[in-house]
């Protein structure tokens, strides 16, 4: 039995991790440490909640004195540390919790796990710090990706937070030899996506009839993953990466977000059975973000050729059924943009 820590589990992409992990290896025990900050829900993982593999551990890493004390108890094998401050907007008007929790409560992990298998030695141990594309900074030639070796050029807060959270564990990887690995993803989307980003968020307001905000012209471009398929390149990683190294996930898909909006409206249209043109009247250009990135796009090769992952999934039908889990979710999303869940854990724990 193999115990394997992962933090943020109850968020949008760590959920479908820890259910991967959960169902293909009963072998595992699986620790889901999470702090059930507005953005974790285990409304996510209600079909694992009960498995004699799992538990969740409601805990911030940034407390110092809980992470310490949490890996004295339990000897974990892995980590698998998904847990930040995630929404890019939210970082321009609270820097400083991005800086806690993406830079602090990294250095914590980084640290118990150090001291943690000081005694053991660090064969079979793994660090796994998964990280994003935007520690890269923005595109602007076509023929430009982000690779492995691009150089970090942060931009945002949030994106300034995860660059220093990479050095940091490269840093420990380098001078303590901690046995490290990192993933840079692009954009995810698929069930569970918290609707302050950008597809739940526009398929909350179509539902809604309320406006659908597209900043500046929406020329900005992202390059979607279907978050099934990010949680199996963890897996790929996790379990086949080598040591020391950085591995880019990305779908090579490409979208404007006005042309992204677009063909959301349109499905949308088709799925409530409105007339075509319907939903795209919502939408309304608003001022753009602060410092907005252009464009994001990964060169995904070296994990596809060195490690055999790749996207399982066309984009049409990953947003058709990320499309159809809002509509067969709709408690889901209410509780979640009305609050009420977080009364429910308040009363919970
Ligand atoms: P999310 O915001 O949906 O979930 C984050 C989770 O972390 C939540 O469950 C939250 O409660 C938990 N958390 C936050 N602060 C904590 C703390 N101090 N202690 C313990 N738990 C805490 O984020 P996400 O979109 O699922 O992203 C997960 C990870 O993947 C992040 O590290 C993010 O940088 C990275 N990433 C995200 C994307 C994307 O498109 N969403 C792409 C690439 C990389
Ligand atoms: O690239 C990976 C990153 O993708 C992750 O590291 C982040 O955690 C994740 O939040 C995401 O960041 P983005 O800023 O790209 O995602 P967001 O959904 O916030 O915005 C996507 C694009 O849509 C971006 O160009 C801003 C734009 N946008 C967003 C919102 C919320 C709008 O035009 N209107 C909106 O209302």
């Amino acid at each position: 039995m193999k115990n394997i820590l992962i933090t943020g589990g109850a968020g949008f992409i760590g959920s479908h991790v820890v259910r991967l992990f959960v169902k293909k290896y009963p072998e595992y025990h699986i620790y889901n440490l999470d702090k059930l900050t507005y953005a974790g829900n285990l409304a996510n993982l209600t079909d694992v909640t009960g498995a004699s593999n799992y538990t969740f551990i409601k805990g911030d890493i940034v407390d110092v004195d809980f992470i310490n004390d949490l890996f004295a108890e339990i000897p974990f094998d892995g980590v698998i540390h998904l847990a930040a401050e995630s929404h890019v907007d939210r970082s321009i008007t609270d820097p400083m919790a991005f800086v806690m929790t993406n830079v602090v409560g990294t250095c914590h992990l980084l640290n118990a796990a150090k001291n943690g298998w000081k005694s053991t030695g660090y064969e079979g141990k793994r660090f796994y710090h998964v990280s994003t594309d935007e520690v890269y900074g923005e595109l602007h030639r076509p023929e430009d990706f982000f690779r492995e070796t691009t150089p970090y050029d942060p931009r945002s807060p949030y994106s300034a937070s995860k660059a220093s959270s990479d050095h940091f564990v490269r840093a420990y990887g380098n001078t303590y030899q901690l046995p490290v690995v990192i993933t840079n993803c692009s954009n995810n989307y698929g069930p569970n996506h918290f609707p302050e980003k950008l597809l739940p968020l526009m398929i909350h307001n179509i539902l809604h009839d309320k406006p659908l905000p597209v900043y500046g012209k929406g020329e900005n471009v992202r390059d979607w993953l279907f978050v099934e398929d990010h949680a199996r390149a963890i897996d790929t990683v996790f379990h086949t990466g080598k040591d020391g190294e950085t591995y880019n996930i990305g779908g090579f898909n490409e979208w404007k977000n006005i042309d992204i909006v677009k063909l959301l409206c349109t499905l949308m249209d088709r799925k409530l059975g409105r007339p075509a043109g319907t939903s795209e009247k919502l939408i309304t250009y608003v001022t753009d973000r602060a410092g907005h990135d252009l464009r994001y796009a990964i060169d995904a090769t070296k994990i596809m050729n060195e490690l055999g992952w790749k996207p399982s999934l066309q984009f049409e039908e990953g947003l058709e059924r990320t499309v159809d889990w809002f509509l067969n979710n709709p408690v889901w999303l209410e509780e979640v943009t009305s609050g009420n869940y977080r009364n429910y854990y308040e009363e919970m724990y």
